[in-house]
């Protein structure tokens, strides 16, 4: 088949301007590796005056959606709006319209997925969504094909570019949390809204999709435990530091094979600085996929950023054009509603080690009351650390900082609350699982 694959582009903002640029410079690559060339035969926007990143021909630039869903030519809608409300909208409409799928859209598949994907199998078409996890790296095309023997027994993955740069910059470069997001911001890592990505709530969405396609489990987003990196202090990074851990924001799952129970978090961690996922840097990604066959595998790359997620969403547009997309979506099944074969756990019945830093009054008898307290909880101390009050320190109060011994989730956070009513606790007590 040599007729060209016509393409609507519907947003051509960051990652939109870079699926643009590939297209119209890289033509005769694309056409090369699809069998026939990749048409870009409109461009959906908001504002049809605005400079973009590409040399795009003014009479394709358009602001009706409608325009690009009625032209006969185009074969495939790419969606790279962002938000659940007007994308969610376009893309079923744009199924309803005949129109194949892809999308970059992490949080309209993972809190619309079910709708998203019966409509598609009703329209007899595709949603192909690589661009959707970890940007560059090829997650999608690794858990739904090259690992399709395997039965997944865990995740551990640093998805949020903006978070990991921001993480990166307090910690290696020592600079502040709100100089980072705005650099992470103006490097076009973040999204629209960056709350979104420092809350955790991106990587909860793009966990959500993983779950998807490594167990087949569709787990509603408000059902993931998740905290962001929004209250880390510079305090945090230091200890971590000098304890010889490094703290990454993780989405990580467990399937507990026997009882098919998956628990899944996202959560700032602190990891051993030695090993691989710590030694990832800026607003590069990486995951580490447990199958039951191949062990362990680890994929890393660009998480964020116009043209590592433009390379994604063009593969997505190679695979429909060869036709290979329409039959893995077929096959997958993904988002089918079929009864899952899992059960969700609450994440708080996880055991792990903890972190925990208390602002402690400097005083007589504290450190006496804080081990009794987590005695109490039978939590038990690995190591403590106290130095003499920095410079900067709340006038007659010192940071307190202690790794514990594994401990049941639940019960931790029992102690923690227990400890947050103690006389001597001077602000809301700090605790971070570790993982060694
Ligand atoms: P962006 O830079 O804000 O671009 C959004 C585009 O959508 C703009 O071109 C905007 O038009 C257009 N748009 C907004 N509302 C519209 C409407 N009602 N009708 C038509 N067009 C509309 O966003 P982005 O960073 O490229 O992200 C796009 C999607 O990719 C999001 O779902 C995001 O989560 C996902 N994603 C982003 C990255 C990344 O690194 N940035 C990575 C992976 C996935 P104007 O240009 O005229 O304003
Ligand atoms: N805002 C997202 C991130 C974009 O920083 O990871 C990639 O999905």
């Amino acid at each position: 088949m040599t007729e060209p694959f016509g393409i609507a582009l519907v947003g051509c903002g960051t990652v939109g301007g870079g699926v643009a640029k590939l297209l119209l410079e890289q033509g005769q690559r694309l056409a090369e590796r699809a069998g026939r060339p990749l048409a870009l035969r409109r461009v959906v926007v908001r504002d049809v005056g605005k400079a973009r990143a590409a040399a795009i021909p003014a009479n394709l630039i358009g602001a009706e959606l409608q325009t690009a869903l009625n032209d006969p030519e185009v074969q495939v809608v790419v969606e790279l709006v962002g938000g659940t409300d007007w994308a969610r909208r376009a893309i079923l409409a744009a199924l309803a319209a005949g129109k194949h799928v892809v999308t970059a859209n992490k949080a309209v598949l993972a809190e619309h997925g079910t709708e998203v994907f019966d409509a598609a199998r009703k329209h007899g078409r595709a949603v192909a969504f690589e661009a959707c996890v970890m940007g560059g790296v090829p997650v999608v095309a690794v858990l739904g094909q090259s690992l399709a023997a395997n039965q997944v027994l865990s995740l551990q993955g640093i998805l949020n570019g903006t978070c990991n740069f921001i993480l990166t910059g307090m910690s290696a470069q020592g600079r502040s949390y709100a100089e980072t997001l705005a650099e992470a911001q103006q490097r076009g890592y973040a999204e629209a809204d960056p709350t979104l990505d420092v809350d955790g709530t991106d990587a909860a969405h793009k966990l959500a999709i993983l779950a998807q396609l490594a167990f087949g489990a569709t787990v509603p987003v408000p059902s993931i435990d998740r905290r962001g990196i929004a209250e880390i202090h510079n305090l945090d990074i230091r200890f971590a530091q000098e304890l010889g851990y490094t703290i990454k924001l993780l989405g990580e799952a467990w399937l507990d094979a026997t009882t098919r129970q998956l628990a899944l978090h996202v959560s700032p961690v602190l990891l051993r600085h030695l090993t691989l996922l710590a030694q990832v840097r800026g607003a590069d990604n990486a995951i580490r996929i447990t199958g039951d066959a191949v062990g362990e595998t680890l994929l890393y790359g660009r998480g964020a950023g116009q043209m590592p997620t433009a390379s994604a969403v063009v593969a997505d547009l190679i695979d429909l054009a060869v036709g290979r997309a329409q039959r893995t979506f077929q096959a997958m099944k993904l988002w089918s509603g079929g009864p899952s074969n899992v059960v969700l756990r609450p994440s708080a019945t996880v055991r792990s080690r903890f972190y925990l830093r208390l602002q402690v009054a400097d005083r007589l008898g504290v450190m006496a009351d804080v081990t009794r307290c987590l005695a109490d909880h039978r939590i038990s101390i690995a190591s403590v650390v106290q130095h003499e009050a920095p410079e900067d320190h709340e006038e007659g109060t010192v940071p307190l900082v202690i790794m514990t011994h594994t401990a049941l989730t639940e019960v931790f956070r029992a102690a923690v609350a227990a400890l947050d009513r103690l006389g001597c606790i001077v602000s809301p007590s700090v605790y971070y699982p570790v993982e060694d």
